[in-house]
């Protein structure tokens, strides 16, 4: 079974200021299909309580900070993004919620798949009844 998991990034520090870059297929284990990006978070807001059936993803906290919670169904893991060269791989099969964003955060979200409404799973506790008879 897949784990979420922290991926450190590759890092080069240089007088000049630092850089980070990720790849396909490397840093990030799938192909990336879809990228999107959430800022301008009011305080005291949560983003992103689902799951998703197939879709893989890779979260990074390019500036400011956040918690990406991650439930199995039975277990809570909270991952705290705050640095721009690592990020949190969420395999599916995941629901996940972010919260507790700084003020100037900036998530960015690698995707495996294309934007598919079908994919989400937005209900928890259908999200419970499908992990129970192991359909996701
Ligand atoms: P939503 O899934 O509610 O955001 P979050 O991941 O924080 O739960 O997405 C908000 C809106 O943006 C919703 O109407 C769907 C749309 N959207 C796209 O059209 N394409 C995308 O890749 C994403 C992530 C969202």
């Amino acid at each position: 079974m897949k784990l979420p998991q922290i991926i450190d990034l590759p890092r080069f520090l240089d007088a000049r200021g630092n850089l980070s870059f990720v790849e396909q297929n490397n840093h990030i284990p799938f192909e990336i299909s879809r990228t999107y990006w959430i800022y301008d978070v009011p305080g005291g807001e949560s983003r992103g309580g689902h799951a998703f059936r197939q879709n893989e993803e890779f979260i990074i906290a390019l500036s400011g900070a956040f918690d990406v919670v991650v439930d199995d169904g039975a277990t809570k893991q909270t991952f705290t993004l705050n640095r721009s060269y690592y990020g949190l791989y969420v395999p599916a099969g995941l629901w996940r919620e972010i919260v507790n964003f700084s003020t100037n955060s900036f998530a960015l979200e690698f995707g495996s798949l294309h934007y598919q409404p079908d994919d989400y799973i937005r209900d928890y506790d259908e999200f419970l009844k499908l992990k129970k008879y192991g359909k996701i």
